[in-house]
């Protein structure tokens, strides 16, 4: 179905995050068109939707799979007054403003793994591309977001069909992906406001309370070394804790993560 972006720009009219919007038939990354408009001086809020990204970019040099008419890709432009060493924070924060416009919908099962995955049950449903870039003398931020919201199971790529999942089959409903993107500028524009006013420790206690992965065995890639662990939390930064087997609590800024058992 075709994306109604007009529909979209009226219900997010006098709203921070959102505004102005781009939206495009298609584009190579919605991530990379932000970061045109950004350095052309577009202001905080602007939004970049596509209704397909033909070289969607992912975490870890990933591909992103997004194909037309089915899903949501989006990038929110932020230009906030932090340090470069807190950008990770925002990363957290876009994951919990996804859980919570997920979960009217899917009221069972959304949770996040860290750093940057909504899930449902064990399946991702969407992954958050947080990059940052200093600009002139002040930081700016892109949160790209790929939600898949009506993909069919046999459209995944193969590698990803058992892992990966979709709101239309989580919930057996076709879903608006107009009504998605109001609903996520919406509780996202609320928890950064909530860091950029009373900090991290808010952000931190939600993303908590959403964890799909407190207190289960993982392991750790990065950098071509492998390390296990069980999840003791996240720290006041965002890091990940890992306590080893000796019950020593280990901090772990990057990486990727995949859950045992
Ligand atoms: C990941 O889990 O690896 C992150 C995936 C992020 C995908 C989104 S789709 C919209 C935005 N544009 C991109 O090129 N990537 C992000």
């Amino acid at each position: 179905m075709e994306f109604d972006a007009e529909l979209v720009r009226a219900r997010l009219a006098g709203k921070g995050i959102g505004r102005p919007l781009h939206f495009l038939a298609a584009v190579d990354s919605t991530n990379r068109w932000a970061w045109e408009l950004a350095r052309a001086g577009a202001p905080e809020g602007t939004l970049v939707i596509a209704d397909r990204q033909t070289a969607g970019r992912g975490r870890l040099e990933r591909v992103w799979q997004s194909p037309p008419g089915c899903n949501l890709y989006a990038s929110i432009l932020l230009r906030p007054s932090i340090p470069a060493a807190e950008a990770p924070r925002i990363t957290l924060m876009a994951g919990v403003a996804v859980a919570e416009a997920l979960l009217p919908l899917c009221r069972a099962g959304v949770n996040l793994k860290w750093p940057n995955d909504v899930r449902i049950g064990e399946r991702k449903v969407c992954g958050i591309l947080a990059e940052m870039r200093t600009l002139g003398a002040a930081i700016a931020l892109v949160a790209g977001i790929g939600v898949n919201v009506n993909m069919v199971r046999a459209d995944f790529d193969p590698a990803f069909r058992e892992s990966a999942t979709s709101l239309f089959e989580e919930t057996g409903r076709v879903q608006s992906r107009e009504e998605l993107a109001v609903a996520l500028c919406g509780r996202f524009e609320k928890w950064y406001e909530t860091l950029l006013c009373e900090g991290f420790p808010p952000v931190r206690e939600r993303w908590l309370s959403l964890c799909g992965m407190a207190g289960r065995r993982v392991r750790l890639l990065f950098r071509g070394e492998e390390r296990e662990g069980r999840v003791a939390g996240i720290d006041e930064d965002g890091a990940l804790l890992l306590s080893d087997d000796r019950g020593d609590i280990r901090r772990v800024t990057a990486g990727d993560v995949r859950i045992l058992g």
